[in-house]
Order: structure tokens, then sequence, then C-alpha cells
């Protein structure tokens, strides 16, 4: 199959590409430095000759309230409609776990993205993440003031990036489900506590306080607020295993 990964350079993007070419995939990585924009258009109509499926796994370059939501509504709209034009038969996306029912400005714009995928008329299916475990230190340092980070002491269920191009490969390779697929990683905790264990790994002196009043990238947040309700494919890495990995990694 002919397969465009939007983002194909980024963190999820990177792992993605490569898996899909060994499963013997003519497969295009596309980002802004190979001259595919979705933001200005540049080079999009180009780069669905001939698609069968495109997954968007871009990301905003800002998280700040208004430019991400411009930024996932601009290149959904963008990506959509050049999909459409050239008939490519499956759109998959990777959104967060939650999103709808946990409010920040990062998550609205994420429901804005997903609500254009759904009216889009493109057949699709959208695979939530729980936060990928590779987001942990920037959490912390979100969270940081003085040398205490303070958060939530809420469910938390983080997942490796390397499982996310796994399940997102699947998704790839599957029919397209016109809905939602949720994915998570297998370990279930206080989210302070998983944040506390991988600081004190990495060496990190940061204390790691669990605040019921500190939110989550300025939104409130309850006990399952950031862990999928029903039912969900689980990674295998835990958060031990995945910092025994990345140390081998370096
Ligand atoms: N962080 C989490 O915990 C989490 C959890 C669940 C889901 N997600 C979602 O996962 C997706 C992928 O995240 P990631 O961390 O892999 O992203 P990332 O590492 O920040 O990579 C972003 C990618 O988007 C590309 N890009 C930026 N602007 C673009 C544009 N105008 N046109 C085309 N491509 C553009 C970048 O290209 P260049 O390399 O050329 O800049 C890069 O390849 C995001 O949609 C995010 O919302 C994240």
């Amino acid at each position: 199959m002919k397969i465009v990964v939007i983002g194909g350079t980024g963190l999820i993007g990177s792992k993605t590409v490569p898996i899909l070419r060994q499963a013997g995939h003519d497969v295009v990585a596309a980002s802004p430095k190979s001259g595919v924009n979705t933001i200005t258009g540049e080079g999009l109509q180009q780069a669905m000759a001939g698609v069968q499926v495109v997954i968007d796994l871009a990301n905003s370059p800002s998280f700040e309230d208004k430019a991400v939501l411009e930024f996932f509504e601009t290149s959904g709209r963008n990506l959509l409609a050049a999909e459409a034009a050239a008939g490519v038969g499956h759109h998959v996306a990777l959104s967060i776990v939650a999103i709808d029912r946990t409010d920040n400005g990062y998550f609205r714009a994420k429901v804005a993205q997903e609500r254009l995928i759904k009216a889009s008329g493109v057949p699709y299916t959208i695979v939530r993440a729980t936060q990928f475990m590779e987001f942990l230190r920037g959490i912390a340092d979100s969270s940081t003031a003085g040398n205490t980070v303070r958060l939530p002491p809420v469910l938390f269920q983080p997942i490796a990036a390397d499982e996310v191009a796994t399940f997102v490969s699947e998704a790839a390779l599957a029919a397209p489900r016109n809905g939602v697929v949720e994915i998570a990683g297998p370990e279930r905790a206080l989210f302070n506590e998983i944040v506390a264990r991988y600081l004190k790994a990495v060496g990190d002196a940061r204390q790691v306080v669990g605040d019921p009043e500190a939110g989550y990238w300025g939104g409130r947040v309850d006990e399952s607020s950031l862990v999928p309700l029903g039912e969900a494919r689980l990674g295998r890495i835990g958060l031990d295993e995945w910092l025994r990995r990345s140390r081998q990694a370096v």
C-alpha cells in the first residue's frame, strides 16, 4: 500500500514509518522539511497522488491555547480536503484519551481535530492514546515551582512511544473503524507517584507533591480524567522497562 505519514519526522512518526516499511509498504514521511505543509497547503496535493492511507501524526509547534487550536483546525481542514479530492481510503489520526471529558486548551484543539475528521466523509480511525512516557519530563517541568512538582493525585496510565507507533501502524493496516480505538500503558497508578518514580530513576532531585488543587495544563481533573473508561488496548512496556530501554538507547 502507499501510505503517507504526516509528521513522519516527529516522535511517533519516526517510529511508525520504519514499522510500515518493514511490513513492505511504500511509505512517505511527510513534514514541512520534506516540502509537505498542512498549514500552508504546500505539497499536499502532490503528496496524496495514489495514496491509500494517510496517518496524521503532526503536532503544533506552539501549545498556547489559541495557536494550538488554529494549528489543528487549519491542518485538519487542509489535509482532509486534499484527501477527499484524491480519494484517499483511510485517514488515521492520533488523538488523546479523555479529551472530551477533561478541559484544557490543548485538549479542546484535539476535540476540534476529531470533529473535522468525523465530518469529512473520509473513512477514518482515531487512535486515542494516554500520555507518552517520553512526555513525563515535560509534564514535571510544566508543574514545577522551585524544587517542587505539584500534580493532582488522579489515575494515570502512560504508554511508551514505541507501543503507540505499533498500535497506530496496526490501525493503518486494518479497515477503517469510522470510530475511536483507545490505547494505554500496562500500569495504572497515581499521577504524582508515577512522575516521582520517573524523577527518582533519572536522578532528578525534585520533590513531587500530590495536590488535589493542581490541574493538568491549566484544567481541572478528577480521579479518572486521564485514563480510559471503557475497553482499551494495553501496551506491555511499564515504566521500569521503559526506563531500562531508555538507558540502553543512550
Ligand atoms: N504527548 C502526548 O502525551 C500525546 C498523547 C497522545 C497523543 N498525542 C498526539 O500525538 C501526535 C504526535 O505527537 P508527537 O509528540 O509525535 O509530535 P512531535 O514529535 O512534536 O512531531 C510533530 C511532527 O509534526 C510535523 N509538523 C509540524 N508542523 C507541520 C505542518 N505544518 N505540516 C506538516 N507537518 C508538520 C513536524 O515536522 P518537522 O519535523 O518538520 O517540524 C513533526 O514531524 C500529536 O497529534 C499529539 O497531539 C500526544
